[in-house]
């Protein structure tokens, strides 16, 4: 059942760099992609939008059990404070064992035909599909992800603050990596990138060697 070949596992913390590494290599072996973070985000989002509080146990779990994949649409995923929410509600166990089998469906079976699936999170390669046969930890400084935050909200024409979103990611890191449900770590298998001096093409290249020395997925 959970055997599928196809299958690659991404994980790291906020601002790595993963989504677009797992998006160019969705597109280059013609995988779905699930950007897993997503999930999260639309359990806290929910919360939110009841008025409720992202530490609130039993409305979290509720809200992940009724997850819905139209719930993933909402424009306001992509908000810092949507991300906020996400890293509360992902300390939950019950929540994320509710998003276990959506997940695991996804890299079994992927959606519209697809050949195979790129995951990418923070459990992927060590909870969700530790049979993935390519496993990718992509990962930075804190400092290095923080200003590359800072130029993308600029760039966005939002105002950012430099020591702040620095703080902020390194509160997200904290729960990402100190919960004790899931938490934030490579696998014992997973291959290490360190995007800090990596531009994405330099990112992808390395992700395509490794998975060439490892047989590919012909
Ligand atoms: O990748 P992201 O920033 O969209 O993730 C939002 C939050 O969701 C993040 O703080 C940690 C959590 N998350 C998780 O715990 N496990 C995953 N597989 C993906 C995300």
């Amino acid at each position: 059942m959970h055997n599928s070949k196809k299958v690659i596992a991404i994980d790291g913390p906020a601002g790595a760099g993963k989504g677009t590494l797992a998006r160019r290599l969705a597109t280059q072996f013609a995988f779905a992609h699930l950007d897993t973070g997503l999930l999260y985000r639309g359990v806290g989002m929910k919360l939110i939008v009841a008025g409720l509080d992202a530490t609130d146990v039993v409305a979290a779990s509720a809200a992940a059990r009724s997850l819905q994949l139209q719930d993933l649409d909402h424009p306001g995923l992509r908000s810092d404070e949507a991300a906020v929410a996400a890293s509360k509600v992902a300390t939950i166990a019950a929540v994320r064992q509710a998003l276990l089998q959506f997940q695991r469906d996804f890299a079994t079976r992927p959606p519209n035909g697809a050949a195979g699936a790129v995951l990418d999170g923070r459990d992927i390669g060590t909870v969700v599909c530790p049979w993935a046969p390519i496993k990718l930890f992509v990962t930075a400084a804190v400092e290095i992800r923080a200003a590359r935050r800072v130029r993308e909200l600029r760039q966005r024409g939002l105002q950012a603050i430099e020591e702040r979103v620095l703080r902020d990611m390194q509160d997200r890191d904290a729960r990402d990596s100190d919960r004790l449900a899931s938490p934030l770590q490579p696998a014992a298998d997973a291959f290490v990138i360190d995007t800090g001096t990596l531009d994405p093409d330099a990112v992808f290249d390395a992700a395509i060697m490794q998975i060439a020395s490892n047989g590919g997925f012909g």
